[in-house]
C-alpha cells in the first residue's frame, strides 16, 4: 500500500492521477554522493595497490590500496571463497567513525578456498584458486578475473574505483576546493540531512569484456536485460527501498526493493557481481550493444572488430567496498554461487503456492465468510484469503477491529475447516496511542528509533502520528518477534500467517516518503547505514516469531520491502501496480529479476491494485499469474469489487480453468522449491538461463521457464488473436502444447493463434512432470489424491523428471520424512527410483493414469511390474489423435518404485 492511498482518502478528488510524482524522488544530480562518484572522470584512477608489502595466505591476499592523491592508506584484502566466488573487501585502516558492515544478509561466513601464488613482479600479481585465476596490478589498481583463462571481468577496469575517508568537518566558512556542495549537509524539498559524518562514499566499476547483456539487481519495474544509462541519458538504476505511489514502468526509479547483484552475460560465461552494501546505492550500466550507430560504422570502416562488453559503475553513499565476484561459468553456476553466500528459500508449506484472494479490504467476518462460500459455490479453488489494514483496531497490529472481526479464532477455524488459512498484514510502524499495549510497552523500554537529537522519532504512517521499533536491536528483535505469540497477539492460532507491507520503511511526511538518514539506531548507526537492510530485520524477526509460535509447521510470510538474504525468510510480491496491460507484461520480466537473484517466491497482484480491470485484463492476468511462483489478487480499496465469481459464466469459467492448471501443477512447483532449497536454483528462469549461447533469446522476457521443463508465453496484449512465440533448443529439441500435444521443435519464432481460452504452454521434450488433475476447492484438500504422471518424450524416445513429496506443512522433512522420486523413461519404459534412498514417508498418493506425449503409435498395452502389485497388464488408449498415450489405472503407490514398459 503506498502512501497516497491514505491521502487520496482525504482528498479523494486527486485520486487516480494516474502518475508516479516523480518530484517526491531524488534523481543522481539531487543527491551529492551520486554527482562526487559520477563525476570521477575515466582512465584516472588515483588508486595504487602496494605489491611490496603484498601478502599471499591460504585463502587470502592482504595488501595496501593508496589514493595517491588524497594521500590515504587503506587495506585491502582478496579472499577465495568455496564455490568459485572471490570476495574483495576495502575498508579504512584506522577511520574515524566505524564504517557500517552488512550483516543477517549472508547466511553464514563464507567457506574458504586454498590460493596459490603462480607469479609475482613489480607490476602485477598473480594467484589461482580451482580453475580461476585473479591478475592484481598495481598502477593504476586494478583487479582482473580469469575463467579458465579466459578474461570474465575487471574491477575497476575505467578507473571509477572509490572510497572516500571519514575526516573531520572544515571549519564552518571555510571552503574546500573541488568540494561537492551537498558532501556534509544537503537538503531534498523541504527536508534537511545534517550528515554527522560527512562524505563516507564507495564506489567500483567493472567491466564484463564479452558479455553481451546484463541482469539483475531488482527492484525496478523495467526490462529484465539492463539497459544503458548515463549522463545526459537514462538515470542509473537506484536501489533505495522506497514506498513509490503508482510506480512508472521502463523506468530505472527505486522501488520496493533494492538486491545488489548482477550477472554479465555472453555466449562464454556469465559472471556475477554482489555488492555488500546497505547504503542507497545507484549503478550505472554501459551496454556496447546500446554504442550509438557512429561508433559502429566508424569500427565497419576500419575493419575493427568491436568486442561486446558490459561496465557498470556501483556507487554507494556509505559502507565498506565488499564485492563478491561470481565466477559462473554458467548462469546457473553464478545464480547458485549467490546461493551460497546469500541462502535459500526453505520449503513452503503445499498451500502457500496454490491461490491468495486478497482485497484491502475484506470489510467484516460476514464479508470473508461469503467471499469463501461464493468461491466454492462457484468452484474456484482458493488456500488463502487476507486481510488488510482495515481489521485492526485503529491501525494498531496484533489487535482486531471489536465491531467487524469480534470473534477472529472462530472466523480462523471456519476456514480451516474448509481447508483454508488466514494472513493478516503486520507493519513495521507503531500507533502513538497511550493504552495501546506495544507503543507503551516500546515507549517505556526505549525500542524506537531515535532522531538525530536522540530523542523518539515521530513520522506520519497509516495509523497517524507513529513510532518504529528499532529492528536492529537484538533485545527489540526477541520483543517483536514475541509479538506473534499466541499469548501477546490475541485472537491468532496456527491457522493465520503474516504480510509485512510498509517495509522499506515508509513514512508518508519523510523525505522519499521513508525516514530521515540521520536518524539513528541502535549501535549507534544512522539510518543511511543500513536502510535497505531494514526490511530484511523486519523478516528475520517475523520469521523468528512464526517459528516460535508454531516450531512445527513451515512459517509464511509476504515482504513488499526486500534485500540480499529476503528469500530465506519471506516471499515477495511487485508492489502496487495498477489495472494496465503494460503492468501485466511488466510482471513477468520483475518476477524473472527476482528470481535470478536469489528471490524466486514472487509474484503480481492480479488485476492491478488501482484502478479496475476490464474482464479480458482480469481473465488475461489469471492466465499469465498461473504460471507465477505467487500466486494473488489483490485490489485497492477504491476499486470495484473483482472476485472471480462475480463475472460472466464465460470468463468465470476460464478464471476456473486457469487457476485449476495451477493447481494440477502445483506438484510440479513443489518439487521446484524442494530442489531450490537444496540447490538454489531458481524456480523460474529467463530463456538465456537453459539457452546461454542462442543470442536471439537474451532480450526475451515476455516466455519464462518453470524449472527446465516447462516454457509458458502468457498472453499479456489486448485482444490478441495470435502471439509471437520463441522456440529454443534447435531441430532436435521438442516443445508440447499442454492442451492439444502438438508438437513445435526449436525452430525460433512461430507465430501462434491465441483464443481467450488459450495460454500457451508447453512442456519439453524429454521431461516428465508430475500433476494432480482432480478439481479441489483448496489444496490442503489434495493431499492424498493420486497423480497422473506426464512423459513428454525427446528425439531420442525418452524423458525424466522429478516428483517430491511429504506431509505438505511440517519439518518432518528434516528428519528424513519424505520421498523424492526419480522418474526415468527409455526404452519404452517408465522407470520410478528413490533419489534418497534413506528417506521415507507413508504417503497414501498413488499414480491414477500416465500420459506418454510423443508415444510410438504401434502401442497395445503396458505392463506393471512393481514388488507390492507383481506383474500387472494395464489398458491404454490414444488421445489427441495420437499424439499421446494414456495407461490407465496404474494404481501404484508412491511408497514402492515400479516400471512400466510399453507392449
Ligand atoms: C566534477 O569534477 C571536476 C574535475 O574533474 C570538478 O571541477 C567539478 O567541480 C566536479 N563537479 C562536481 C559537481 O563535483
Ligand atoms: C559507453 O561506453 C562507450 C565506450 O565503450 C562510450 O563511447 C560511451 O560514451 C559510453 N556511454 C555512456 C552513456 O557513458
Ligand atoms: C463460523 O461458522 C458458523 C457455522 O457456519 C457460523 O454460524 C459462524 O457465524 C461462523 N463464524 C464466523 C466468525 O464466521
Ligand atoms: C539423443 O541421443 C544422442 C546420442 O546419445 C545425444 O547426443 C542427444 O543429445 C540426445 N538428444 C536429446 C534431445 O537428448
Amino acid at each position: 500500500m503506498a502512501v497516497w492511498r491514505f491521502i487520496t482518502r482525504i482528498l479523494p478528488l486527486v485520486l487516480f492521477v494516474g502518475a508516479v510524482d516523480k518530484g517526491n524522488f531524488k534523481t543522481c544530480d539531487q543527491s551529492s554522493f551520486c554527482r562526487r562518484l559520477r563525476n570521477i572522470s575515466i582512465d584516472n584512477s588515483k588508486y595504487v595497490l602496494d605489491l611490496e608489502a603484498l601478502k599471499v595466505y591460504d585463502n587470502v591476499v592482504e595488501a595496501q590500496l593508496k589514493n595517491t592523491e588524497a594521500d590515504v592508506t587503506f587495506k585491502f584484502s582478496l579472499q577465495a571463497l568455496a564455490g568459485d566466488t572471490f570476495r574483495m573487501q576495502v575498508d579504512e585502516i584506522q577511520p574515524l567513525h566505524p564504517r557500517y558492515k552488512v550483516e543477517v544478509a549472508l547466511e553464514k561466513d563464507p567457506e574458504p578456498k586454498k590460493i596459490e601464488l603462480l607469479d609475482r613482479n613489480n607490476e602485477q600479481v598473480s594467484i589461482k584458486a580451482g580453475n580461476n585465476k585473479v591478475i592484481l596490478k598495481s598502477n593504476p589498481f586494478k583487479a582482473e578475473f580469469y575463467e579458465n583463462d579466459q578474461i570474465a571481468a575487471i574491477v575497476n577496469s575505467r578507473g571509477l574505483f572509490q572510497i572516500e575517508h571519514l575526516r573531520e568537518k572544515p571549519a564552518e566558512g571555510t571552503e574546500v576546493e573541488g568540494q561537492d556542495p551537498g558532501a556534509w549537509e544537503e537538503n531534498f524539498k523541504s527536508h534537511q540531512d545534517s550528515k554527522p559524518r560527512g562524505p563516507e562514499a564507495v564506489g567500483v566499476d567493472i567491466t564484463f569484456p564479452g558479455a553481451l547483456r546484463a541482469y539483475g539487481i531488482p527492484e525496478h519495474a523495467d526490462k529484465f536485460a539492463l539497459r544503458t544509462t548515463g549522463k545526459g541519458g537514462l538515470e542509473p538504476y537506484r536501489l533505495y527501498n522506497l514506498d513509490v505511489f503508482e510506480y512508472e514502468l521502463d523506468s530505472t526509479m527505486a522501488i520496493y526493493g533494492s538486491v545488489p547483484v548482477l550477472y554479465g552475460h555472453g555466449p562464454e560465461h556469465t559472471i556475477g557481481v554482489f555488492w555488500l552494501n546497505s547504503a542507497e546505492t545507484w549503478v550505472d550500466i554501459n551496454n556496447s550493444k546500446d554504442a550509438n550507430v557512429v561508433s559502429s560504422l566508424v569500427n565497419l570502416m576500419s575493419g575493427t572488430k568491436t568486442e561486446s562488453r558490459v561496465d557498470v559503475h556501483f556507487m554507494s553513499e556509505s559502507g565498506i567496498v565488499d564485492l563478491f565476484i561470481l565466477m559462473g561459468p554458467t548462469f546457473g553456476d553464478a545464480i547458485r554461487q549467490y546461493a551460497t553466500l546469500t541462502g535459500v528459500a526453505p520449503l513452503p508449506q503445499y498451500n502457500t503456492l496454490g491461490y491468495h484472494q486478497c482485497r484491502w479490504n475484506y470489510n467484516d467476518e460476514e464479508d470473508v465468510k461469503m467471499v469463501i462460500e461464493n468461491m466454492d459455490i462457484h468452484d474456484f479453488p482458493v488456500d488463502y484469503i487476507w486481510l488488510d489494514i482495515e481489521y485492526t483496531d485503529g491501525k494498531k497490529y496484533f489487535t482486531w477491529d471489536p465491531i467487524r472481526f469480534p470473534h477472529p479464532l472462530e472466523m480462523q477455524a471456519n476456514l480451516t475447516k474448509t481447508g483454508r488459512r488466514l494472513i493478516t498484514i503486520i507493519d513495521p510502524h507503531i500507533k502513538r496511542e497511550s493504552g495501546y499495549f506495544v507503543h507503551e510497552e516500546a515507549l517505556a523500554n526505549g525500542y524506537y528509533i531515535k532522531n538525530k537529537d536522540g530523542n523518539v522519532y515521530e513520522g506520519w504512517c497509516w495509523p497517524g502520528s507513529s513510532s518504529y521499533m528499532d529492528v536492529f536491536n537484538p533485545v527489540v528483535q526477541d520483543y517483536f518477534a514475541d509479538l506473534y505469540s499466541f499469548e501477546r497477539f490475541k485472537g491468532s492460532s496456527d491457522a493465520l500467517y503474516i504480510w509485512n507491507d510498509m517495509n522499506e520503511p515508509s513514512v508518508f511526511n519523510g523525505p522519499e516518503i521513508t525516514m530521515p538518514k540521520d536518524l539513528l539506531h541502535y549501535g549507534g548507526w544512522e539510518h543511511r547505514h543500513l536502510h535497505n537492510i531494514h526490511s530484511l530485520y523486519t523478516n528475520l524477526i517475523t520469521y523468528n516469531g512464526l517459528m516460535k509460535r508454531t516450531p512445527n509447521k513451515r512459517p509464511f510470510t509476504l515482504t513488499r520491502a526486500h534485500f540480499a538474504g529476503t528469500q530465506r525468510y519471506a516471499a515477495i510480491w511487485t508492489g502496487d501496480n495498477a489495472a494496465e496491460w503494460s503492468h501485466l507484461v511488466a510482471s513477468i520480466p520483475m518476477c524473472l529479476s527476482e528470481a535470478v537473484a536469489g528471490i524466486s517466491f514472487c509474484g503480481a497482484d492480479i488485476g492491478g491494485f488501482f484502478h479496475n480491470p476490464d474482464q479480458e485484463l482480469l481473465l488475461r492476468w489469471y492466465q499469465a499469474a498461473a504460471w507465477l511462483p505467487f500466486v494473488r489478487a489483490h485490489a485497492h480499496i477504491d476499486t470495484k469489487r473483482r472476485e472471480p465469481y462475480l463475472y460472466s459464466e464465460d470468463v468465470q469459467r476460464r478464471i476456473r480453468s486457469a487457476l485449476r492448471q495451477r493447481y494440477a501443477h502445483i506438484p510440479l512447483w513443489y518439487t521446484l522449491f524442494w530442489e531450490h532449497s537444496i540447490t538454489g536454483d531458481p524456480v523460474i528462469r529467463p530463456l538465456v538461463y537453459h539457452y546461454p549461447k542462442d543470442v536471439n533469446v537474451v532480450d526475451i522476457e515476455s516466455q519464462l521457464l518453470i524449472g527446465n521443463s516447462v516454457m509458458a508465453r502468457p498472453v499479456t496484449e489486448s485482444q490478441a488473436t495470435n502471439v509471437n512465440i520463441y522456440f529454443p533448443g534447435g531441430p532436435t529439441e521438442i516443445w508440447y502444447d499442454i492442451e492439444d500435444y502438438r508438437a513445435f521443435t526449436g525452430q525460433g519464432n512461430v507465430n501462434l493463434p491465441v483464443s481467450l481460452d488459450k495460454v500457451p504452454v508447453f512442456y519439453k521434450g524429454g521431461s516428465i512432470i508430475p500433476r494432480k488433475d482432480r478439481p479441489r476447492r483448496a489444496s490442503t484438500l489434495m493431499h492424498d489424491d493420486p497423480f497422473t504422471i506426464y512423459v513428454a518424450l525427446d528425439s531420442n524416445k525418452s524423458a525424466t523428471g522429478t516428483l517430491y513429496v511429504d506431509d505438505y506443512e511440517t519439518f518432518g522433512y528434516k528428519n528424513k520424512e519424505f520421498l523424492y522420486i526419480r522418474f526415468d523413461y527409455k526404452d519404452n519404459t517408465l522407470t520410478s527410483t528413490f533419489i534418497n534412498k534413506d528417506a521415507s514417508y507413508p504417503t497414501k498418493e498413488w499414480i491414477e493414469r500416465v500420459v506418454i506425449i510423443g508415444a510410438p503409435k504401434t502401442i497395445k498395452h503396458a505392463k506393471l511390474v512393481s514388488k507390492g502389485l507383481g506383474t500387472v497388464k494395464l489398458e491404454t488408449s490414444y488421445i489427441n489423435d495420437d499424439k499421446a498415450l494414456v495407461i490407465r489405472k496404474p494404481a501404484v503407490s508412491l511408497r514402492e518404485t515400479f516400471t512400466i514398459s510399453l507392449v
